[in-house]
């Protein structure tokens, strides 16, 4: 019988939030200058949650195939330097290569801002969003959708936006198991009617994810 690993190291995100801002764009951070915080929900309050917790990180995977320019490739792992307890911190499934997510509703989630260059939030947000197809997508953003790209959304004030990014879009099925179907990578603007949000599409990326798992010590199953 498969079940859950019981503890896991893994984290996905996005390539573009390992480099940093400003005029050396193109420098990525090390493992020290960031970490992982799991169980948290209100950024401010100290007292909400008893489950909130700091994790290092060991090691920083960025795609060799990332351009910044285009979003091309917008993943990353991160390694963490001491393993968090599945049963406490819920995971997402990795889906297999070549799952299509297109016509199901999956949530985003994240602290990023409630509009195009507005706040970020305190507390954790989510939002509903249908996956539409490439060709569907591509009536909007043409070339600039590129493999690898996965786009959801379209409904007027309901998207991620800036500062969500490297967060989870995740989709349940019929038990309600969520999938890590993308992760948060850019748009144009947020929450615009007819217009997309853009993800990292991770099913596209499974081969080179087990690759890294397998390549790093590979994954905790107890
Ligand atoms: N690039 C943004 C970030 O770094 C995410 C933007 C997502 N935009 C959207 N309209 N869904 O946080």
């Amino acid at each position: 019988m498969w079940r859950y690993p019981s503890l896991a190291e893994w984290v996905v995100t996005a390539s573009h939030c390992i480099f940093t801002d400003g005029p050396n764009q193109d420098q990525a951070i090390t493992p020290s200058q960031i970490s992982v915080v799991l169980g948290e929900h209100d950024r401010i309050s100290t007292t909400e949650t008893q489950i909130r917790k700091q994790f290092f990180v060991e090691k920083i995977i960025t795609h060799p195939g990332y351009v910044r320019a285009t979003f091309k490739d917008d993943i990353a792992l991160l390694k963490l330097s001491t393993k968090a307890d599945l049963n406490i911190y819920t995971p997402a499934c990795l889906p297999p290569t070549g799952t299509s997510f297109v016509g199901k509703t999956g949530t985003v989630y994240g602290w990023g801002t409630t509009s195009s260059g507005g706040q970020v939030s305190n507390k954790l947000l989510k939002v509903n969003q249908d996956v539409v197809s490439i060709a569907t997508c591509k009536t909007v953003f043409y070339n600039s959708i590129l493999d690898g790209m996965l786009c959801a959304g379209g409904v007027l004030g309901k998207d991620s936006c800036q500062g969500d990014s490297g967060g989870p879009f995740t989709v349940p099925d019929a038990t309600n198991i969520h999938s890590l179907a993308g992760v948060v990578s850019w748009g144009d603007g947020c929450a615009k009617a007819g217009s997309y949000g853009i993800y990292a599409d991770v099913a596209y990326y499974n081969a080179w994810l087990q690759e890294q798992f397998a390549a790093n010590g590979g994954i905790t199953l107890t």
